[in-house]
């Protein structure tokens, strides 16, 4: 094919065979039929392969339908002078080699032709040697040319290629770059939601918060009367009590900011399990209040991950709100959350969150990992795109899975590296 097109393009004349041989396909114009059969004999011999032709409009007819090296031309012919078609030759296919061969003509007319570009000139009342000189010459003259072509068509071809691959290593820049983009496009998309699923959880936060609060009011209550009554070993271990309390509502705020912090994504090894706990107490609070019981059952086994730990905290706690919500509206039964932790296959941490809730409807189970797919009235259906989104970000999977009684169970997968 790119032969084909080279050949075309470039118009190397000749044929593979003869090609291969190393020799040139003749054409010979000699309006002797008997002198004609006689160089074509002798052409012959020497391997060429070699057509006659007694008129120059034969041999223009020839030459546009094939391929021909060189072309032997007497200059003296009945329809075209010599001159005249070497120069038609050279305007069909400057490739052709044309050797001048003629016991007519004058020095005069020799010169004409090589000015016009042929090759050589053969007296013909010389030695047929000096022509079968000559005609080899050209015929390496024109394997040259040939040569000189395919080089140029290769360096042609090769500079096409590194011009595509330029353009391929432009674009492929780009494309990094528009990744890049939308990865970032992802991660304040994700930072949008931790926002807004805190502002959601702000009720239950401050529930939370005023429980250490409170306990610190009663034990400063306690402390001034301990400090009046002089009892000072109470005293000391009752400001102990007010310390403790102090810090645990110092550990929920600053639990807030972590989850809330607008901070490149970073990832490092992290421990999954410390993350499922501290997710869980992020909402124990509200579980109670919706007299929900969390199970947990993480398996120490489980490796450091490489994963960005606000992240994958934001996935659990997605997972864990949707459970929340799903088991609300039921009115009978346990409303348990199961949270399960292990190794898949030494080579990926797995984490199960399971509830006994609504479970998923074929429909749900469809389109619920689409974004804006959402059942409920105040919902915005984006929890689990960008879930998904994280953990396949990671190199893992996140899929549900409706449970045989009732409720669903949703499935992380996260590769230790
Ligand atoms: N644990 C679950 N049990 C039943 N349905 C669920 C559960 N988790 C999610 N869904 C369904 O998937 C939908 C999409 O969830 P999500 O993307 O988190 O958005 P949203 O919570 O805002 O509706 C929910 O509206 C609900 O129909
Ligand atoms: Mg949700």
């Amino acid at each position: 094919m790119i032969n084909e097109t080279w050949r075309s393009r470039k118009g190397i004349g000749m044929s593979t065979s003869t090609a291969r041989q190393g020799l040139s396909r003749l054409l010979i114009i000699e309006d002797s039929e008997s002198q004609l059969r006689t160089i074509t004999a002798i052409m012959e011999d020497e391997g060429f392969k070699a057509v006659g032709c007694t008129t120059a409009s034969a041999a223009l007819e020839r030459l546009q339908r094939e391929d021909f090296g060189v072309a032997v031309v007497d200059l003296r012919l009945p329809d075209l002078s010599g001159t005249q078609l070497v120069e038609k030759i050279r305007a069909l296919n400057e490739r052709v080699i044309v050797v001048i061969n003629t016991a007519h003509s004058s020095f005069d007319s020799a010169k004409d032709a090589l000015n016009l570009g042929a090759f050589a000139y053969v007296e013909k009342a010389g030695d047929p040697e000096e022509l079968i000189r000559q005609v080899h010459r050209a015929s390496r003259a024109h394997l040259e040319r040939c040569v000189e072509g395919l080089e140029t068509a290769v360096a042609e071809r090769t500079q096409a290629l590194q011009e595509a691959n330029k353009s391929l290593r432009q674009e492929y820049v780009q494309r990094k770059r528009a990744e890049g983009q939308a990865r970032r496009n992802q991660d304040e998309l994700a930072h949008a939601m931790r926002l807004s699923m805190m502002g959601e959880m702000l009720s239950g936060l401050a529930h939370e918060l005023n429980q250490p609060l409170g306990a610190i009011c009663i034990y400063a209550d306690a402390c001034m009367k301990m400090l009046a009554s002089g009892s000072l070993d109470e005293f000391a271990e009752t400001l102990e009590k007010v310390s403790g309390q102090a810090l645990r509502a110092g550990e929920i705020i600053s639990r807030v900011q972590r989850f809330v912090r607008k901070e490149k994504p970073l990832r490092s090894g992290m421990d999954l399990n410390a993350v499922i706990r501290d997710t869980v107490s992020m909402v124990e609070m509200e579980a109670g209040l919706d007299g929900i019981t969390m199970l947990l059952d993480l398996s120490d086994r489980i490796s450091p991950i490489t994963a960005d730990s606000v992240q994958i905290q934001q996935v659990v706690l997605n997972l864990v709100r949707n459970a929340f919500d799903a088991m609300k509206p039921m009115e009978t039964g346990e409303h348990i959350l199961t949270i399960h932790s292990w190794v898949e296959d030494g080579n990926a941490a797995t984490v199960t969150i399971g509830d006994t809730g609504v479970g998923l409807s074929d429909k749900v189970l469809a389109r619920m990992f689409e974004p804006f797919f959402t059942t409920k009235s105040d919902g915005m259906g984006l929890g689990l795109s960008i879930s998904r989104s994280i953990v396949e970000a990671h190199g893992g999977r996140l899929w549900a899975t409706p449970n045989p009684d009732r409720g669903a169970t949703f499935h992380i997968v996260l590769p230790f590296k």
